[in-house]
């Protein structure tokens, strides 16, 4: 390859910006025109957390959307996670794509982070094995995915100049070992590196940071940046393999100013030679140089059934007093369906991973919102219509004024309140549901005490309401058939199957920084460039992220991990632990209830002077009266500390906590796992 080649593969252009954008160069989240003298196809990069993002192509460009991440999460599901990636990766494909930004696996370390719709959660095991399935899925179609963002944007408010500040053992024993599972799992060709700064350095060019898949995982993709997330050519020498969308850095660095760095021996050719075998390894190894791209019709009838079965798994039961769900009686019940836009469609969440199937609609984004935001938008599956088709009379009342929602309530057997909460990249929020919906919901809650309230939300929210409600479902944001799905939950036709993937807290309070840094001074943001003054966030709670801190702190949230009822019940019992250098543990679990439904058992484990892990679950469809006896084997990482020194997982021989049960803070099964001390490098 001439040098010229070499450099055409590392940086790549953000064609929206580009000028003139050359012919045949759609719009889309990146591009590099690859090298046809050696037969290299160009790459073509679309977002893709949650299905093929569109970019807005005109009237014409359809995707399919599915459930958020957290959605998704919650189905506890790899096998769901798998179909759901397989789906949008044919569907990259057919569009033409073959690179996918997508693999999202920050952990949730705040709930008011307004990205936590695109990642999985708060559990570094849960993330990992989710994300490395729905990789897996988009790969099996022979293009490109990334995991996406190494490491720490735990939070959107100054995510492009904020220092997070970490110590380097906990950071692997969250975060990065969620990244290193999915890695294993999902194979994936490419990482971004993320906007921030980890430990005073921008992630980017973070040497600390980028040699951790490279060294420690033996991994030989590439590292490509996020999209104006470069800062100097140095970062070629940190272990940066790619500059992204260089419109929106400073100034282009791995094209002529690299060309400079090399003649100067300030960047060896070998350096160079190593950053484009990455790229042409994820490539190669995807089969995405053997299989270029043919773009063809979409199928998106056959691909929403994926997306709504995902969503039908994702959709939790929090709250269900005296059996108020499923809805029963058909015909005869009379439904009161209040607010949320329930009458147009389902809520989505905005930024980069926009997907807009044809069909949604498009409210004004709220007063302060990032100006390339591009307003709200509601995916065209609607719960009213959905509803509607299942019989009985069914009303509809916008919420916008609470009087007349509390009559409309009244007039109905139940009232269906529809609460939502829009978050977005680029922005973070608070807790409370906005726009007057608590008092909302209080109010139809006065008027009519079989009231269910459906939320459509980021992440967790307040419930100040909670006591007077006889129901509460969590629907997240549930795609492109998300209407169907939260009807076929409602009534029944399918059970509850969600567990919590992320603790819902009482108050910000409780939070490990009650304030979220940076938030009161944060303006509006921008395409690019930060919204605010440089600051630091410290990680203080280290590995203790989500149900871990609050194990360390004593206190109770208002619904835990792994929280989420089923319409039947289920009885744990027969816990065995088995220990020594592979150890499992099992249990039997029973339907003691009157109908099918979907059993979540998890596994937690407490190493000595730590906070419980959850080390495995299953998930087990069960017809009444039936059992199973289900294993996991326990990855010993998830019990050891991390040796920043020795490159090495360290875990103590002694007596292990086994808890299991229904969730983190329902285990009625205890017993002990007796270990040897372990010590194992990553390879
Ligand atoms: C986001 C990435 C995304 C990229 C390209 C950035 O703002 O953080 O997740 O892949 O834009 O659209």
């Amino acid at each position: 390859m001439t040098t010229e080649e070499k450099l055409s593969l590392v940086h790549g252009r953000f064609p929206l910006l580009m000028s003139p954008r050359p012919p045949g160069v759609q719009v889309s989240a990146g591009w590099f025109p690859g090298a046809p003298r050696l037969g290299i196809p160009p790459m073509i990069e679309s977002d893709a957390s949650l299905g093929v993002a569109n970019a807005r192509r005109g009237p014409k460009d359809d995707a399919t959307a599915l459930p958020s991440g957290l959605a998704l999460a919650s189905s506890f599901d790899p096998d769901a996670a798998f179909a759901s990636g397989a789906m949008i990766g044919k569907e990259a494909r057919q569009k033409g794509f073959n690179v996918l930004l997508a693999g999202g696996a920050n952990l949730v370390r705040d709930p008011r982070n307004g990205r936590n719709f695109e990642y999985l959660g708060e559990d570094p095991l849960l993330t990992g094995v989710m994300a490395g399935a729905s990789i897996r899925g988009i790969q099996s179609n022979r293009i490109v995915s990334t995991t996406k963002h190494l490491a720490l944007n735990a939070q959107e408010t100054g995510r492009q100049v904020l220092d997070a500040q970490i110590d380097p053992a906990a950071l692997r024993e969250s975060d990065l070992l969620a990244f290193q599972i999915a890695v294993e799992q999902g194979r994936p060709g490419a990482i971004m590196c993320s906007y921030n700064r980890l430990n005073g350095v921008y992630a980017c060019e973070n040497p600390d940071l980028l040699s951790v898949p490279k060294r420690d995982w033996g991994w030989k993709g590439w590292i490509m940046s996020d999209w104006g997330a470069v800062h100097s050519v140095a970062a070629a020498n940190a272990g940066l393999d790619q500059e992204s969308g260089q419109e929106l850095d400073r100034r282009v660095f791995f094209d002529a100013p690299l060309k400079v760095e090399l003649a100067s021996g300030a960047v060896a050719p070998a350096r160079l030679d190593d950053m484009v075998r990455r790229v042409l390894w994820g490539m190669f190894s995807t089969g995405a140089m053997d299989h270029p791209v043919q773009p063809g019709d979409l199928n998106t009838a056959a691909d929403g059934l994926v997306a709504q079965h995902a969503a039908e798994a994702g959709i939790v039961l929090l709250k269900n007093f005296g059996g108020v769900l499923p809805l029963v009686g058909g015909g005869s019940l009379s439904l009161a369906v209040i607010g949320g836009h329930a009458d147009v469609g389902v809520l989505s969440g905005g930024g980069s991973s926009q997907v807009e199937p044809i069909g949604s609609t498009r409210f004004s984004a709220p007063k302060g919102a990032p100006s390339w935001g591009g307003g709200q938008v509601y995916h065209p599956s609607a719960p009213l219509a959905a509803l509607r088709a299942r019989g009985g009379r069914v009303t509809f009342d916008p919420g916008t004024d609470p009087a007349a929602a509390a009559a409309a309530a009244r007039s109905g057997d139940v009232a269906v309140v529809f609460a939502t909460q829009w978050t977005t990249e680029g922005q973070d929020v608070l807790l409370s549901l906005p726009d007057g919906q608590d008092a909302l919901i209080t109010a139809v809650a006065a008027a009519n005490p079989r009231t269910i309230v459906v939320l459509e939300t980021g992440g967790p929210v307040l419930m100040p309401w909670l006591d007077k409600v006889a129901a509460v479902v969590e629907a997240w944001y549930p795609g492109s058939r998300g209407g169907e799905a939260i009807a076929r939950v409602l009534s029944g036709e399918v059970d509850a199957q969600g567990r919590l993937p992320v603790s819902f807290p009482r108050s910000a309070a409780e939070l490990p920084r009650p304030v979220l840094d940076g938030f009161a001074d944060a303006k509006p943001e921008g395409l690019s460039g930060p919204s605010t003054a440089p600051f630091k966030v410290r990680y203080t709670e280290g590995a203790d992220v989500g149900y871990r801190w609050y194990a360390r702190t004593n206190a109770r949230p208002l619904f835990g991990f792994g929280e989420g009822l089923s319409y039947t019940r289920f009885r744990y019992a027969g816990l065995r632990a088995r220990g020594g250098l592979k150890p499992a543990v099992e249990l039997t679990v029973t339907n003691t209830g009157g109908r099918s439904g979907m059993a979540t058992p998890q596994i937690y484990v407490r190493a000595p002077g730590t906070t419980p892990r959850l080390v495995g679950w299953a998930r087990a469809e069960l017809q009444p009266g039936e059992t199973r006896r289900v294993q996991v084997s326990v990855d010993l990482r998830l019990l050891a500390r991390y040796d920043t020194t020795a490159h090495a997982w360290r875990r103590p021989a002694g007596r292990y906590l086994v808890a299991a049960g229904a969730s983190v803070g329902d285990t009625p099964l205890q017993t002990v796992l007796t270990l040897p001390a372990d010590e194992r490098r990553d390879r």
